[in-house]
């Protein structure tokens, strides 16, 4: 497996792939794996010849107030899990490379970041967008992969990908889960295991939606009743950020749940901001 730290290197190294006729599958990461992660490589490796994993824990799409300078990181590991999972290459840029100091091009997508996460954190998506824009420049994959965990970010990434023309295709992997249905995150470490139970509560309350929905429950404002008082029932001290039902693909809220409704939620929790989300029809 080959480890490349360098800009220039790594567009040199994909021109080569693309000259032998090997396409290129992409997988962002921000390290510290887990099987989550691993899922999107091993998917990235039946859709493309050669599969390139990126760590970058990326400034741009950090509030001040988070937790970028806390970030879990496990460069060493990663590079044996990304090897093991069948990744060909690991990409693994500096940030004074990808933000050097006279940095001053953004992507932007309007309208879809307005919402859900984009409410809570308004400079998030112009991060991501930005980065994976760049990623793509770099390493010209013909295939990307990214996870159902992070719907939303899909999404904005799908239209950025239509927009701006990117020959690209982009797939949506499914949530891994933990045994007992916690949605694996890198954040996840932060808690203890009672804390780590505690957390079971966003999966506990989307069970209860998606039950309600499949007993004939269509009003969202009742099963959102029922999936608070799930959450404060089970973790006390959860503060919920955000329930929202929405359409799948535009993000548009809904009353009622339809055709692709999708529930999403954002709970804090022992000082850790958890996302979630499951399809409830
Ligand atoms: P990160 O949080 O490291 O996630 C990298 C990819 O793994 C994303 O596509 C995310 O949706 C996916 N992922 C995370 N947890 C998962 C799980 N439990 N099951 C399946 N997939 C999961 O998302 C980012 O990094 C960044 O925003 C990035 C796209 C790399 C841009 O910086």
């Amino acid at each position: 497996m080959k480890i490349i730290r360098s800009i220039k290197q790594m567009q040199r190294v994909a021109r080569e792939i693309a000259a032998k006729g090997q396409t290129i599958g992409l997988v962002p990461t921000m390290g510290f794996l887990h099987e989550g992660h691993l899922s999107l490589i091993r998917k990235a490796k039946k859709e493309a010849d050669i599969v390139i994993t990126s760590i970058f824990v990326n400034p741009a799409q950090f509030a001040p107030t988070e937790d970028l300078d806390k970030y879990p990181r496990d460069e060493k590991g990663d590079i044996k899990r990304i090897g093991s999972a069948g990744s060909e290459i690991v990409f693994i840029p500096k940030a004074a490379d990808i933000y050097p100091d006279d940095f001053q091009t953004w992507v932007t997508v309007a309208d879809l970041t307005q919402t859900l996460e984009g409410e809570s954190r308004p400079t998030h998506f112009r991060g991501v967008t930005t980065i994976v824009a760049k990623l793509f420049n770099i390493t010209r994959p013909d295939v990307a992969v990214f996870g159902m965990k992070d719907y939303q970010q899909a999404v904005v990434l799908k239209q950025m990908l239509r927009d701006l023309g990117f020959p690209i295709k982009l797939i949506i992997a499914p949530t891994v889960r933990e045994k007992g249905g916690l949605a694996m995150s890198s954040r996840n470490k932060y808690f203890t295991p009672e804390q780590r139970r505690e957390a079971l509560c966003l999966y506990y309350a989307l069970r209860t939606a998606k039950a309600m929905v499949k007993s004939g429950e269509t009003n969202c404002r009742r099963i959102e009743k029922e999936m608070r008082a799930v959450i404060s029932g089970h973790c006390p001290t959860a503060k919920i950020d955000y329930i929202a039902f929405t359409d799948l693909n535009t993000l548009k809220p809904l009353e009622k749940t339809a055709q692709n409704t999708i529930c999403s939620l954002a709970v804090r929790l022992f000082k850790v901001r958890l996302i979630d989300n499951m399809k409830l029809s």
